[in-house]
């Protein structure tokens, strides 16, 4: 079955990003001079996605109205002939159509997603989380979604992190098949590093078959008390059906305000609009010279 609906959850406070947050859903926070949930958006639309579904909450209405038209702002830039601008701004929402659920209660990321199933129905689709963005020549999703559709089997994406991180992701062991798939046998959510089966942590990326509503729902809280998405999908696993997909691209964690400053930088360095001035701006923060010690016999 073809995948064409795409699930992000956007419930979360991002109280990583307070006092910022209070006001603005950390979805709308800029890279450079784009929405972070813009990037993911795109990513999904480039894979031919045609409907998104945002799983949010109270507070998240910016981010629903990003991808509404906007007929006062769009007559005003047509009035003034910027037409570029005209662009930029109806964009966004064209490619996809967006529909809203709420969650009604932070009952973690598996809870975000089984809220979605009253409307993806019985199709497999695509889980976008908008605190990776993954910088990549072919969209991610899309390659992933290739594979689903071959082998009719969970895909998530998997990359190797430092042993010392593995209680900052769902881990995945199992089998090499190939040089980018591997055959999942155990998903395990943040394990800390001695108990850790591998250092292949997941990125947020999956595309799965409308059976993980069920297993979801059979799901108890795991991790933090939460209802834990990689807890379902070990379920997945045990019968065989999750394949691992090291993915190839540039990820940058946008969950902090760090790493939303290297998505900027990152984007600012590859834009040719903007590279040499980025470049220009760099050098004010090169670390002067370690200072050379006197001799006594120069004072
Ligand atoms: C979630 C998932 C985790 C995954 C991570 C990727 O965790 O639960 O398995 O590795 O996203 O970003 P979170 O970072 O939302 O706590």
């Amino acid at each position: 079955m073809r995948v064409r609906t795409a699930v992000i959850p956007v419930a979360g406070l991002g109280t990583r990003f307070l006092p910022a947050t209070k006001s603005v859903p950390k979805e709308m926070l800029p890279v450079l001079d784009r929405p972070c949930v813009d990037y993911i958006v795109r990513e999904a639309a480039d894979a031919g996605i045609e409907r998104i579904i945002f799983v949010t909450a109270r507070g998240k209405d910016a981010m629903v109205d990003y991808f509404d038209s906007s007929p006062a702002l769009e007559a005003h830039l047509k009035e003034h002939e910027k037409f570029d601008l005209l662009e930029k701004v109806v964009e966004a929402g064209r490619r996809v159509d967006v529909i809203t659920i709420r969650q009604r209660k932070a009952l973690g990321l598996g809870h975000a997603i089984l809220t979605a199933k009253p409307i993806v129905g019985d199709e497999p689709f695509a889980i976008l989380l908008g605190d990776d963005i993954v910088f990549a020549e072919k969209p991610v999703i899309g390659e992933m979604i290739k594979v689903f559709e071959k082998q009719q089997e969970a895909v998530v994406a998997i990359m190797e992190v430092p042993n010392e991180h593995t209680q900052r992701y769902g881990i995945c062991a199992g089998k090499w098949e190939n040089k980018q798939e591997m055959r999942v046998k155990q998903m395990v959510e943040k394990p800390h590093p001695k108990v850790a089966p591998s250092n292949f942590g997941i990125v947020g990326r999956y595309v799965v078959p409308a059976e993980i509503f069920a297993l979801l729902e059979d799901t108890p809280p795991g991790k933090g008390g939460e209802i834990q998405l990689t807890d379902a999908l070990h379920m997945l696993a045990r019968m065989n059906k999750v394949v691992g997909f090291k993915f190839e691209g540039k990820r940058v964690d946008t969950g902090n305000a760090l790493g939303l400053l290297h998505a900027s930088m990152y984007q600012a360095f590859h834009r040719p609009d903007m590279r040499d001035a980025f470049l220009e701006l760099l050098k004010e923060f090169q670390l002067p010279p370690t200072p050379v010690k006197q001799k006594s016999a120069d004072k």
